[in-house]
Order: structure tokens, then sequence, then C-alpha cells
């Protein structure tokens, strides 16, 4: 007796490839509106890229960008030892404050105990990796033990934090030694 469905060993290949086909069909069509304008002129490499790079807005400026606002910190930061460090590493990206040369929302700025925590991101005598003639490095609690202070004290109550040494020499200076001593801890040089 012949078999009932003579064809049922082939029809859900059938089915397959008419997937198939329907899949490639659609991709055929919805290439040419979704590919970018110019690739394929040189190959692989798509020569708009480099436009679309240079149309990104700038999220991250110049410390001089920020003194234009903030003359006070200007005339501190500059004449500190932190004048080479970023206004943005410790605050946040300029375009989060600043947006077509106004204001934009607020900046973020580190307070209280987590003071701690910035200062230590660079200056933590545990980061071995780094040369010590790069940056001063400090460990806790012993910095604050050698200053005879309790370890409760955060850093910005004795090292302005725009420029660090800036009261630790006005206490020195008050106390009559200058800055010629002997005695001229090595820092000063
Ligand atoms: C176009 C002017 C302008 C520029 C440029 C600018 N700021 Fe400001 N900034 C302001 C204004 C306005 C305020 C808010 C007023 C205030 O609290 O004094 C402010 C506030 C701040 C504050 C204090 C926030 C607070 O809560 O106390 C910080 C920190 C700050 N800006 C850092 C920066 C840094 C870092 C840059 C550069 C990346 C920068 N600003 C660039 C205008 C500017
Ligand atoms: C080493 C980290 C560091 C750098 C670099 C730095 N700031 Fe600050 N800034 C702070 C901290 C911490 C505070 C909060 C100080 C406090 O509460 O005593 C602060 C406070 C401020 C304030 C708020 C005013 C105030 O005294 O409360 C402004 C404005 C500001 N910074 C702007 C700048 C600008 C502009 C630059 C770059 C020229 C800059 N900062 C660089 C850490 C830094
Ligand atoms: C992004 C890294 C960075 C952060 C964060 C930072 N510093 Fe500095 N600090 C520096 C650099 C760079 C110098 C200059 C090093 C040099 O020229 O010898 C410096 C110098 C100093 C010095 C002078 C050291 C000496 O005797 O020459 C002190 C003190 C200091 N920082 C304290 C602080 C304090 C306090 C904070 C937190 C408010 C802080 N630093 C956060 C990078 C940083
Ligand atoms: C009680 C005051 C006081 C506090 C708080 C303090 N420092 Fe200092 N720090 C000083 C003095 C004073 C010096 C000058 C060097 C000396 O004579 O020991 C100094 C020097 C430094 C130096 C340079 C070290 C060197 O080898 O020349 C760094 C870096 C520093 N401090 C970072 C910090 C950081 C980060 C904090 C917070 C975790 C902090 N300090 C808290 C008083 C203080």
């Amino acid at each position: 007796m012949e078999p009932k469905y003579k064809n049922s060993h082939y029809t859900h290949v059938i089915r397959i490839v008419l997937g198939m086909v329907a899949i490639a069909v659609f991709g055929m069509l919805i290439r040419p509106l979704v590919l970018p304008r110019s690739f394929g002129e040189y190959g692989h490499y798509r020569p708009g890229a480099v436009e679309d790079e240079t149309n990104r807005p700038m999220r991250n400026m110049t410390n001089e960008s920020c003194m234009d606002c903030h003359k006070n910190i200007k005339k501190i930061h500059r004449k500190g030892v932190h004048e080479s460090v970023s206004c943005e590493v410790c605050h946040a990206s300029y375009a989060d404050h600043i947006q077509n040369g106004e204001y934009y929302a607020p900046m973020p700025v580190v307070r209280g105990e987590d003071i701690k925590a910035l200062c230590l991101r660079c200056h933590n005598k545990i980061i071995r990796a780094r040369p010590p003639e790069s940056i001063k490095m400090i460990a806790l609690p012993e910095h604050l033990e050698e200053q005879n202070v309790g370890t409760h004290h955060v850093c910005n109550q004795c090292h302005h934090v725009h420029a660090p040494l800036k009261w630790v020499k006005e206490a020195r200076e008050m106390m009559g030694l200058s800055e010629k001593d002997e005695d001229k801890p090595a820092w000063m040089n």
C-alpha cells in the first residue's frame, strides 16, 4: 500500500529554504536603507567615519577654559603645586557643567571625609608602580601621626586643595622659618 503522506520527508526542508530565501530578500531590500552612504567607496574603510568623529561634541577642555569664569580659583591654582593637575580630574567633564558656553548644570564637588579618597587616588604610597620622584607619596595614618594630629583629620584641613602647600608655607613663614632656612625640607626646593 502506498504511504498516505508521500512527501512528508522533505516538506520541512522546503519550509526552511523558503524561510531563508525570505530573510535574504528582506536583507537585500533593507541593506541600502541602513548602510552609511560612504560605505564601500574604499572597500571596508568608511571615509565618513573621520567626519563623524570630528563632529562629536567635545567633553573635556583645558584648565584655562574653567578659569575664564572661575577667576578666584585661577589666582590660587596657578600659583600652587597642583598647577599641572587638571580641574576635571577632581571635578567632572566640562560638558557636564557648561553647554554652548553657558552654565548648564552644577559641577560635582568632593567634600568632607571623601576628600581623603580623592587625594589618595594620586598620593597613596601603596601605588608602587609610580616612580617616587614623579609625585610625592604619603601613607595613612603615618602622615597624620607625623603631624601630631588625630587620624580623623581630613587633607584639606592643612592643605588647600587647589594649592596644597599654600598654608604649609604660610605657617612656616609665620613661624619665622624663611624659605632660605638651612633646615628647609626637600619638598620646598
Ligand atoms: C561659562 C562660565 C563657567 C565655566 C566655563 C565653568 N564654570 Fe564652573 N561654575 C559656573 C557657575 C555660574 C557656577 C555656579 C555658581 C556658583 O555656585 O558660584 C559654577 C560652579 C562651579 C563649581 C561649584 C559647584 C558647587 O556646588 O559649589 C565648581 C566646582 C565648578 N564650577 C568647576 C568648574 C570647572 C572644573 C570648570 C572647567 C571644566 C568650570 N567650572 C567651568 C560657571 C562656569
Ligand atoms: C586635586 C583636586 C582638585 C583640583 C585639581 C581642582 N579642584 Fe576644585 N575643588 C576640589 C575640592 C576637594 C573642593 C572642595 C573644597 C572644600 O570643600 O574645601 C573643590 C572646590 C572647588 C570649587 C567650589 C568653591 C569652594 O571653594 O567651595 C570650585 C569653583 C572649584 N573647585 C573649581 C576648580 C577649578 C576651576 C579647578 C582647575 C583650575 C579646580 N577646581 C581644580 C578639588 C580640586
Ligand atoms: C590627579 C592626581 C592628583 C590628585 C587627585 C591630587 N594630587 Fe596632589 N599633586 C599631584 C601632582 C602632579 C603634584 C605635583 C608633583 C610635583 O610637581 O612634584 C602634586 C603635589 C602635591 C603636594 C606637594 C608635594 C610636594 O611637596 O611637592 C601636596 C601636599 C599635594 N599634592 C596634596 C594633595 C591633596 C591634599 C590632594 C587632595 C585634595 C591632592 N594632592 C590630590 C597630583 C595629584
Ligand atoms: C595636620 C595637617 C595635615 C593633614 C591633615 C595632612 N597633611 Fe599632608 N602635609 C602636611 C605638612 C605640614 C606637610 C609638609 C611636609 C612635612 O613637613 O612633613 C605635608 C606634606 C604632604 C605631602 C608631601 C609629602 C612629601 O614627601 O614631601 C603630601 C603628598 C601630602 N602632604 C598629602 C596629604 C594628603 C593626601 C592628606 C590627606 C589624606 C594630608 N596630606 C593630610 C600637613 C598635613
